[in-house]
């Protein structure tokens, strides 16, 4: 262990800030290696806060030029200035104002946080705590200011200069440079605060919104790159449109600008008017990006738009509340995305995301309540327990209370905290005021960390037509058994052998729910004609995992049966699991006369549902399933033989869906979720028919490499050609990268399949890409398609009982760590399952933790993922 573990900041700690900053004046002057950030900070001191306290200004790798108060140069003994702060040792008791000059180097900012230059363009990233390294401030969301900013810059290199909010005046400022000045009327905190300054072009369009506001949409992205804005323009009109009908949220300012960049260390940041996105999330085209990129576009457009009200006009008061902002905002962008595609097919993607990201992160070293209680490092907890399963509380909060009464709360919570930063009390403190419900049981949900385990038995008693449900919910790894119970909606319903049992009543049943806020009960039903096959936790109503004995047979009739299409996919991924964990020909033949049968009778009717039902459960929601000793290699195995088994006794079936799905001859390409679901189904069918019959299957999936007329297509018959090993896959993967040399967002989709082959040449593979000219450890999209793909997609491979797959994650961690903590501290969280692998992988994987954690001068970032990873969690 190091001996220095980062210190926490905690939540029990909080207190207001000793001052206010109410308005801020930037002047700032682009320059490549220069550039000037002259800031007026109008403070006075907060009434919430101790009188004559001193004054301390975070800063992060600053350098101070000049400071002034009240327009006169301090004394050096009146305050303290280092990089990392500016201390003002006794400030006036009353409203003053700090000039502050400080001077950065926008092209050395490899951090990716703070003002950085991304291919020449100037832009920033202040959440969480970049802002701090634009200038000195009281770099914390309580602290609400409104800004002005004055931007100047060579109007050759920076035509484009984009601020937060309204432009309100710009022009020539001499000796070839230019001004523009942005003017954002809404108080937001610091992290919100964005500029870009570059080379754009742009797409635009005009909004009107319900108020009658006219709105200037634009999304810019690299010259000549206009054309594939398109799509991502669309979404934000959409996501306009949709939050004013389903939330009553109208936009606020005249203008909204997207901008995307190509170095981001994340998705993208909901910057106040001024959203700064990834390029991977705007950039589209049919011959460019898939089906699922087109998808992705559109969820991250609406959650940075959705982010205006719920995170921006209502803010949080400390980092503590962050899933206030984004488990909100993902459950709207999860609405929106149902609402534009198909609902059921959409909430099982988010249960699988959900169950490949969060339930690992929730069931190992780095698990952690929904609201974390202490950090070290306020970046590693931007996480899927964060994101999705705070997503989920607010699903669960408006399946107890109902949508009228939702959304009565949501409008209630957006009224009385508007311009505000808020706590979690605050958004339950909605719902109760308007349902007049004490919700202080739900609220468990922020605290506890872990997935619970729900069970269930049924009892069946025919000569009485009545049946017991029993249900016990357990929290594993929490010490002591009287943990208060959780509050679980258990949507359920009982389905006979023709489908749902009608007649069949309990009084504790409302609207289909049963609230599980007990550690333990039974509920009754009455009327039950024959033996049911119980469906629960219909459309995934609580993120638990359910424990339920039920044979084979009974899950297919679920498939066949039940009226929840989640759980008839859920049905089909039960029966695959098991089969996976405990294979048996036997069985696997009844699962594949059975899922024959509802391909026939169902696939062309819901095509990207059957293509779901077919999808096996991935190899890390295997190894999810077992507390420990896991063995990826045999997963692996057990799978890939299921496949081939599947592949084989469906062929017919998948012909026909083949043939039957093939687009028609000079058919354009449209990113629709009905075509999109058609090329699922299509594409699942060759890389199963591929899983029986390799040798056909890479015979096929050449010929659709060949023909395809968009990257769907064309994308996934390289991902099951890479499977067949061979002269073709070599020759394939070779063409690809030859037609798309020119295209990184592109060239990131063929590093990642190659990282993500399960064979030990794997790794002399991915030597060879980082040598690729189009490799380079500088951008984080290249990394994470490459380092990233292995780590997180590749179980066999990086999970190596050799050890050389964590070595060369840790080797890439080492070489990135001082450079681009953030991205480094990501890619270590791949690690955090190994306590659950069989004994000489876990050794190998601790050995190589602790290798990294030796490295002197190792970032916070890195440092706490090592310490909570190698702790006794
Ligand atoms: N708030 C952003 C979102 O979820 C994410 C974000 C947080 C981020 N920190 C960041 C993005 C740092 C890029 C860099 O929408
Ligand atoms: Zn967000």
């Amino acid at each position: 262990m190091r001996t220095e573990t980062p210190p926490l900041i905690r939540l029990e700690e909080y207190r207001p800030s000793d001052y206010l900053i109410d308005r801020v004046d930037l002047d700032i002057r682009l320059d490549p290696h220069a550039t000037r950030i002259d800031a007026t900070l109008a403070l006075r001191p907060n009434p919430a806060g101790e009188a004559g306290a001193p004054l301390n200004l975070d800063g992060d790798e600053l350098r101070l030029v000049s400071v002034a108060l009240d327009g006169a140069p301090l004394a050096a003994g009146a305050y303290a200035a280092s990089p990392s702060g500016l201390s003002l040792i006794d400030p006036p008791r009353r409203p003053f104002v700090l000039r502050i000059v400080t001077e950065a180097d926008p092209t050395a900012n490899t951090k990716l946080m703070g003002l950085y230059r991304s291919s020449g363009v100037y832009c920033t990233q202040c959440e969480a705590d970049g802002f701090r390294r634009i200038t000195y401030f009281l770099d914390r969301p309580d602290v609400m200011a409104v800004y002005t900013t004055r931007l100047e810059a060579d109007r050759d290199e920076s035509p484009v200069l984009l601020g937060n909010g309204n432009l309100v005046d710009s022009g020539p400022a001499g000796a070839g440079r230019h001004f523009a000045i942005w003017h954002d009327p809404h108080p937001k905190p610091a992290y919100l605060f964005a500029l870009v300054g570059g080379r754009l072009g742009k797409v635009e369009t005009r909004f009107t919104t319900m108020e009658g506001r006219g709105v200037t949409c634009a999304v810019y992205v690299e010259p000549g790159k206009e054309s594939r804005a398109d799509y991502a323009l669309d979404a934000v009109i959409r996501s306009m449109a949709w939050d004013e009908t389903a939330f009553g949220r109208p936009y606020d300012l005249d203008v909204f600008n997207v901008v995307a960049v190509s170095d981001f260390n994340m998705g993208a940041m909901e910057n106040k008017g001024l959203n700064i996105f990834n390029d991977k999330y705007v950039l589209a085209s049919p011959e460019t990006a898939t089906d699922g990129d087109y998808a992705a576009i559109e969820a991250i457009i609406a959650h940075e738009y959705f982010h205006n009200w719920s995170g921006n006009r209502v803010t949080c008061r400390d980092w503590f509340q962050l899933c206030l902002k984004e488990g909100l905002t993902v459950f709207r962008d999860q609405e929106f995305s149902a609402d534009m595609r198909s609902r059921p097919v959409h909430r099982i993607a988010e249960v699988r995301s959900l169950r490949a990201r969060q339930f690992p992160e929730d069931a190992g070293p780095l698990r952690h309540p929904v609201r974390p209680r202490a950090y070290a490092e306020i970046n590693n907890f931007y996480t899927a327990t964060v994101y999705d399963k705070g997503a989920e509380i607010v699903r669960m909060l408006r399946t107890l209370i109902g949508p009228e009464a939702f959304r009565a709360g949501m409008d209630r919570y957006f009224a009385d905290n508007d311009g505000r930063a808020a706590t979690v009390e605050d958004f339950l403190a909605a719902f109760a005021t308007v349902t007049g419900r004490d919700l202080t049981a739900f609220a468990r949900w922020y605290e506890r960390p872990g997935t619970p385990r729900l069970t269930a038995t049924l009892a069946y008693d025919r000569a009485a037509a009545r049946c017991r449900l029993h249900l016990v919910q357990t929290l594993p790894g929490e010490a002591g058994q009287d943990a208060p119970p959780l509050v679980i909606p258990v949507a359920l319903g009982l389905v006979g052998a023709a489908g749902p049992l009608a007649g069949a009543t309990c009084p504790d049943v409302r609207d289909g729910v049963y609230v599980l806020d007990r550690a333990e009960a039974e509920i009754v039903f009455e009327s039950v004609a024959e033996e049911p096959v119980p469906s629960l936790l219909r459309d995934f109503s609580a993120p638990v995992r359910l424990d339920l004995a039920l044979t084979d047979a009974q899950r297919m009739r679920l498939l066949a049966h039940d009226s929840d299409p989640f759980n008839r996919w859920q049905a089909a991924q039960d029966v695959a699991l098991r089969l996976i964990l405990d294979p048996d020909p036997d069985r696997a033949e009844a699962f594949a006369q059975a899922l024959g049968r509802f391909l026939d009778a169902e696939a062309l009717g819901d095509p990207a549902f059957a293509a779901l039902v077919l999808a096996l459960p991935s190899e890390g929601e295997a190894a999810d399933a077992l507390p420990r000793d896991v063995d990826p290699d045999a997963i692996h195995q057990a799978r890939s033989a299921l496949r081939a088994h599947l592949g084989r006794a469906l062929r017919p079936c998948l012909e026909r869906l083949d043939a039957a799905l093939a687009p028609a001859a000079g058919a354009t390409y449209s990113p629709d979720a009905a075509s999109a679901g058609r090329r699922s189904l299509r594409n699942a069918a060759l890389d199963l028919i591929a899983a029986g019959d390799p040798e056909l299957g890479a015979a096929r999936a050449g010929e659709r490499l060949d023909n395809a007329t968009n990257m769907t297509d064309r994308l996934a018959a390289l991902a099951t050609l890479a499977l067949i090993p061979g002269e073709r896959r070599e020759a394939a993967l070779a063409g690809f990268a030859a037609r798309y040399a020119d295209e990184p967002l592109v060239l990131d989709k063929w590093f990642a399949i190659q990282a993500q082959i399960p064979e030990p040449g794997t790794l002399e593979r991915i030597t060879t890409l980082q040598g690729h000219p189009a490799f380079t450890m500088t951008n984080p999209n290249r990394v994470r398609a490459l380092i990233g793909s292995f780590a997180f997609g590749n179980p066999t491979q990086f999970a190596r009982r050799d050890g050389a797959g964590f070595s060369r994650v840790a080797d890439a961690v080492a070489l990135l760590d001082s450079s681009n903590p953030q991205v480094a501290a990501r890619l270590l969280t791949a690690f955090g399952s190994w306590r659950r692998l069989e004994k000489s992988r876990a050794a190998k994987a601790v050995e190589i933790l602790n290798r990294i954690n030796a490295i002197p001068g190792l970032s916070r970032d890195s440092a706490d993922i090592l310490a909570r990873s190698l702790g006794d969690g």
